[in-house]
């Protein structure tokens, strides 16, 4: 099926993220609806999610320098509107969503899905109509919102990765993740539906009361408690914790291996807290025979398992705000000043 022209030449807005010099440098434009190339569809936008990498790129700060034109955004659901030609198994009307690696359909991670990566290699979601190859579509769940799938996109899939591929997560495992921003919180959410146990910190009680209400069975301060893993391992028994999602990086490292059961499972994909100056000290990796493991991302597969987990178990990923498009601005801002506790959502 080909319906490529009828939307064809059609103004819409974007956001594009200009020079690359921090939050300023995103800025609003007019652009028509381009042909469809074979093997991919035209979304029309109803959701996008924003993401801590958002920030990294604006900022020039996410490897090199991207095309001043690139549409930011690697998270978003939407509607087909549109086919090119040789698109099977995709009718006008669904509504989908995509990894923000649109080239990484199953399998084991390979650095080549670069090369196709929403946000960053290729125009993402921050607009109202997006280019998509077919072969990487998800089609929404019937009960579940845009904003839902949009929230549950690169976030969700990193931590499905460290608790499911990496973690082999069991009911009654402890999982260890860290603040409250939008990969942790849903690290909380997928370990909650599995049966596991979740440890939390946060710079703040009132987001803590928060991950309480969401299912975390101990909740420590890392401001008040600057020896938080000593907290985290008392509060297990003495025992440790079995996964950590280490959202923050060499900084939080030493502390979270020294929260670590025998043989726990550490996925480390954040480098929120710069480089400890003494560097970080590895000797309880080795006495606890922990396994160490670089994240980037997950596949198609994994988003769509994400997506039937929340949806069979009838659980919501916990969005904070949602912003209207033209207040796409703001939003960024309030995901800098680290106002949110999980996913920051822009919709209409
Ligand atoms: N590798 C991947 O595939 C992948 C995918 C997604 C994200 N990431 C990375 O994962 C990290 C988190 O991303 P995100 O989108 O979830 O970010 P986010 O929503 O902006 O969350 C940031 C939160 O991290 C917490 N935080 C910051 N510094 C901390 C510290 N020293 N100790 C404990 N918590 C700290 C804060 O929580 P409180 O306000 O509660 O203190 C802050 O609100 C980023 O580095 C991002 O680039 C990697």
């Amino acid at each position: 099926m080909n319906t490529n022209t009828s939307r064809q030449g059609q103004p819409f807005q974007a956001f594009e993220i200009g020079a690359q010099q921090g939050l300023d440098s995103l800025r609003q434009v007019t652009r028509d609806t381009p042909d469809i190339p074979p093997g991919e569809v035209l979304v029309r936008v109803r959701a996008a999610a924003l993401n801590h990498r958002d920030l990294s790129i604006l900022k020039g700060q996410y490897g090199a320098r991207k095309s001043e034109t690139r549409v930011p955004g690697g998270d978003g659901a939407g509607e087909v509107v549109a086919v090119g030609e040789g698109v099977d198994g995709v009718q006008l009307g669904d509504r989908v969503t995509a990894p923000h690696f649109v080239r990484w359909i199953d399998g084991e991670y390979d650095p080549a899905v670069f090369v196709a990566d929403l946000g960053s290699s290729r125009d993402g979601w921050l607009s109202e109509y997006i280019l998509l190859p077919a072969a990487a579509l998800v089609k929404l769940p019937d009960g579940m919102s845009d904003e839902d799938a949009a929230a549950l996109g690169a976030a969700g899939i990193t931590a499905w990765t460290v608790l499911q591929t990496l973690g082999q997560m069991k009911p009654g495992d402890w999982v260890l993740t860290l603040g409250t921003g939008g990969v942790s919180i849903l690290a909380l959410q997928i370990a909650s539906i599995a049966g596991a146990r979740v440890a939390i910190t946060s710079s703040s009680d009132d987001k803590l009361a928060i991950a309480r209400e969401l299912g975390a069975d101990i909740t420590v301060n890392y401001r008040k408690d600057p020896e938080w893993a000593t907290t985290v391992r008392a509060a297990t028994g003495g025992r440790g914790v079995d996964i950590v999602v280490e959202t923050v990086g060499l900084a939080t490292l030493e502390q979270s291996l020294s929260a670590c059961a025998p043989n726990a499972r550490v996925g480390l994909l954040g480098a929120l807290g710069g480089r400890p100056e003494d560097g970080v000290q590895l000797g309880n990796l080795i006495l606890g025979n922990v396994i160490l493991k670089g994240i980037t991302s997950g596949s198609r597969r994994m988003l769509e398992d994400l997506l039937t987990a929340f949806d069979t178990n009838g659980v919501q990923p916990k969005i904070d705000r949602v912003f209207p498009f033209a207040e796409t601005p703001a939003a960024l801002d309030y995901l800098a000043n680290a106002r949110h506790v999980g996913k920051i959502v822009i919709a209409g």
